[in-house]
């Protein structure tokens, strides 16, 4: 995969956050949904390639979405799969808390899993603690294996998980294991790339939440050398019907990192609204900066860019 498309994708992110953030704290998820959603598709047809959605935001009926299959790009030669959120977080963005991002996945034809949109139990670590967690273990024998890999106490850790009643026994578990915990609202997608990032103050993530956005922290987490397993919470004959249309013939599969994501990744995101490991977008009289990372997992650089846009200059950066 040429690696100049990482900083072509960057531009990708950078309108979706632009746009979607012009909505922040209006209350307004749909709005700031498609926000995001129209620019994302927008700057994605500006790029030379042939590319095709596999994680997108939902079924073609339910459009205009970037839906599941749905071709962008203006064509060519490079096809490549898609895995993205144009706002992940969209309650966040409507509220104006943190951590809202819009996010983008790239990998070579058919190497992401065509993920059903139903949730995933999810257990996410940073390259510290590669290979020391299991979703059949309880999650104090995770702690207690994470916390053995990274040499330190099970109180010495931290776990962020979402803050969802169907998390009550997990948390219940967590605390009594000793160790610390950060609850949030939404945005699992950073929450794992927080685990897996050195310093951010967390050591995993815990719990279930949507699938799609599984495949996509698992695509960051490659390109971080991080590790993460999910597990498809299929459990009406229906979902699990579905998920068979899709390629899924063990709704109860433990999927490894790369099982999720395999072979050379790209991951790019942007800060929409303040974030743990992105500054959201600051407006500026005339412009905005915004705040993006762009990871690769050939070579696992992994790359921070502060923009600069000047509205009106360019017709890609201007928000409604
Ligand atoms: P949206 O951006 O689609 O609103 O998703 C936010 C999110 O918190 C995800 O990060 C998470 O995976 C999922 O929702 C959890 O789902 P639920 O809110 O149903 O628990």
């Amino acid at each position: 995969m040429n690696r100049n498309f990482a900083l072509e994708f960057v531009r990708v992110t950078e309108a979706a956050a632009l746009s979607s953030s012009r909505l922040m704290g209006r209350g307004d998820e749909k709005s700031a949904d498609q926000a995001a959603v129209d620019a994302m598709r927008n700057a994605l047809n500006s790029i030379e390639f042939d590319g095709k959605v596999v994680i997108g935001e939902g079924e073609r009926d339910e459009a205009p979405m970037l839906y599941i299959g749905e071709k962008v790009g203006k064509g060519g030669s490079v096809r490549l799969d898609l895995a993205l959120d144009p706002l992940e977080g969209t309650t966040i963005c409507a509220k104006g808390l943190n951590n809202s991002i819009s996010v983008i996945a790239i990998a070579e034809d058919g190497n992401f899993l065509h993920s059903p949109d139903c949730y995933m139990e999810k257990i996410a670590v940073g390259a510290e603690a590669k290979g020391a967690i299991d979703l059949n273990r309880s999650p104090t024998d995770n702690l207690k294996e994470i916390a053995k890999a990274k040499k330190c106490a099970v109180s010495d850790l931290t776990a962020i998980i979402l803050d969802r009643p169907r998390h009550e026994g997990l948390i219940k578990e967590v605390r009594m294991s000793g160790a610390r915990i950060w609850l949030i609202g939404d945005g699992d997608v950073s929450a794992a790339i927080a685990a897996a990032t050195p310093g951010s103050g967390v050591d995993v993530l815990f719990g279930s939440g949507g699938a799609p956005e599984g495949v996509i922290a698992a695509a960051a987490l490659r390109c971080l050398g991080g590790d993460f397993v999910g597990r498809l919470v299929l459990k009406k004959d229906d979902e699990i019907t579905r998920a068979r249309t899709m390629g899924i013939q063990d709704p109860k599969k433990i999927y490894k990192i790369d099982e999720l994501a395999k072979g050379n990744v790209m991951f790019c995101a942007t800060g929409v609204t303040q974030g743990t490991f992105l500054n959201g977008i600051r407006l500026f009289p005339g412009g905005a900066f915004s705040h993006s990372v762009v990871m690769r997992s050939e070579t696992g650089t992994i790359r921070y860019i502060q923009t600069q846009h000047h509205f009106g200059k360019r017709s890609a950066d201007v928000p409604h």
